[in-house]
């Protein structure tokens, strides 16, 4: 970008500042595994993504998170990062393999030690934090992990103990990070950790991770916590290829199996009614126990919402691989994803479509209603090949990165748009919105293929540069009213 349009770019910047409500929460988002590395530090023991990640052919690149961004070692560096961005507030995770590592017990000494300096940090620099207590790191000992059901328990209990000890400084409350992914990517397609291709059978790892989310809201209430309690589901407005009665029938299956099961459990304390032709694949939550369901249904202060991309879905087995990555169990289902021709794609090949975070936030709206509590977008961002250039006059390393600040900027507007008085998702009241992510990390599967953060990641020196999508974000939170 020359000097001319970095100003031109600032003075837009300032502009969309004034879209912004007062009061709304600007934050941005990471995740333990995916940026602390320290896999073997402070008394950390192993996850399942530490296996998986370690096993042969999982990860583009043979990646592993062994450093990761190593944010473990230079806390205090992102914390001035943040603090210089001006952001109110950051979501991060408590590794559950860093405090409680074999997933039972006593927390671990070491661990509490590195996230009380974390939280201190924060506080000082006048930065409100957002915990998420489970973002996928489930520890290695919890043998069957989110398949047994008393993972739900020990997650319970986990939950218990974190919130005794950071129960004076959280203020906002994450139980678990999607679910849903960690379902469908994780157990029914082996893209993610722990790499089971067990299709439908898949659902009890969903049903277990929502008992454990009640479990864990009514754990926290149980150590007194002062901050608000909520969830995160990720949701993906899905439509049927055509208006064909199969196509219809499998958007539907696909819209219960990916949003439906977990926004309806948590917020109306219900499984979704199951068609009569999916009753048999969807046993578990045709005859799932009331006593459960009551589990799950614990009231919420907010819920957390994250979007990427819509989901277009055809009959018959084949067709386009799934979003996150290659999966031979997806052969085997009876339909497939269909394209989205008309959006640009993101790095990962993602469709670029701003406007159905408002389909989202209407689906919200519509399936919800009056028992919605306020909505945070909890995540929220794009990958996007960065290429650092030296620039000619100054020799100073950049990041030119204007399409992520015109994805943040168009997806924020349709947020906004559709929540207002008067928009579709009026009913919602949203209250800010997160950014994904703070920092380039190992993003899962795609190891560090994609790039998401407003701070490029150099992960051989594991040097920190803001991209121009930083110094935008800058502006605009300089320039609200
Ligand atoms: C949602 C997940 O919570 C996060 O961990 C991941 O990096 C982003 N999606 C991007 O794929």
């Amino acid at each position: 970008m020359s000097e001319n349009a970095r100003d031109a770019a600032m003075a837009e910047a300032e502009a969309f500042a004034s879209i912004i409500p007062a009061g709304f929460v600007m934050g941005v988002a990471t995740a333990a595994f995916q940026i602390e590395g320290g896999v073997h530090d402070g008394g950390r023991e192993l996850s399942v993504w530490d296996e998986f990640s370690h096993q042969q052919g999982r990860i583009a690149g043979g990646a592993n998170a062994d450093v990761a961004a190593d944010h473990f070692h230079r806390v205090s560096e992102d914390v001035a990062l943040m603090a210089d961005l001006g952001v109110d507030s950051y979501r991060f995770s408590f590794g559950w393999p860093r405090l409680q590592p074999g997933g039972t017990g006593s927390l671990n000494r070491q661990g509490i030690a590195f996230y009380d300096r974390l939280l201190d940090e924060l506080l000082t620099a006048g930065i409100s934090p957002m915990a998420t207590l489970f973002h996928w790191d489930t520890p290695l000992e919890l043998r069957g992990s989110w398949l047994n059901r008393d993972t739900a328990q020990r997650f319970g209990d986990y939950a218990y103990a974190v919130g005794e000890v950071f129960g004076d400084r959280v203020d906002r409350w994450v139980t678990i990070n999607e679910p849903a992914t960690v379902m469908l990517n994780g157990y029914a397609l082996g893209i993610h950790a722990p790499g089971t291709t067990l299709l439908f059978d898949a659902l009890a790892a969903g049903h277990n991770q929502l008992l454990g989310h009640g479990l864990a809201a009514q754990a926290l209430r149980g150590a007194s916590v002062r901050g608000d309690i909520g969830i995160t589901n990720v949701h993906s407005p899905v439509s049927a290829v055509t208006s064909s009665d199969d196509d219809e029938a499998f958007a539907g299956l696909f819209d219960i199996v990916h949003n439906r099961m977990f926004g309806d459990a948590v917020l109306l304390g219900e499984y979704p009614d199951v068609p009569e032709a999916f009753a048999a694949l969807l046993r578990p939550l045709v005859e799932a126990e009331p006593g459960d369901l009551a589990i799950i249904h614990q009231p919420l202060d907010f819920y957390g919402l994250n979007y990427y991309f819509p989901t277009r879905i055809a009959a018959g087995a084949g067709g386009v691989a799934s979003p996150d990555g290659e999966s031979s169990a997806l052969s085997s289902l009876p339909f497939h994803l269909g394209e989205w021709p008309e959006f640009a794609r993101t790095g990962f090949g993602w469709p670029n479509a701003p406007e159905f975070l408002g389909v989202a936030l209407t689906e919200l709206a519509e399936r919800y209603g009056e028992v919605l509590p306020p909505v945070f977008i909890t995540e929220g961002g794009v990958s996007l090949p960065d290429a650092v250039v030296l620039d000619a006059e100054t020799g100073v390393a950049r990041i030119g990165d204007s399409a992520r600040i015109d994805y943040l900027a168009a997806h924020l507007q349709c947020a906004l748009d559709a929540t207002a008085p008067g928009g579709p998702a009026s009913a919602v009241d949203l209250r800010g919105y997160y950014v994904w992510s703070l920092l380039d990390n190992f993003e899962w599967a795609a190891g560090f293929s994609q790039r998401f953060g407003l701070v490029h990641v150099n992960f051989s020196t594991l040097d920190r540069t803001p991209k121009e999508s930083f110094a935008w974000l800058r502006r605009v939170l300089e320039a609200r009213s």
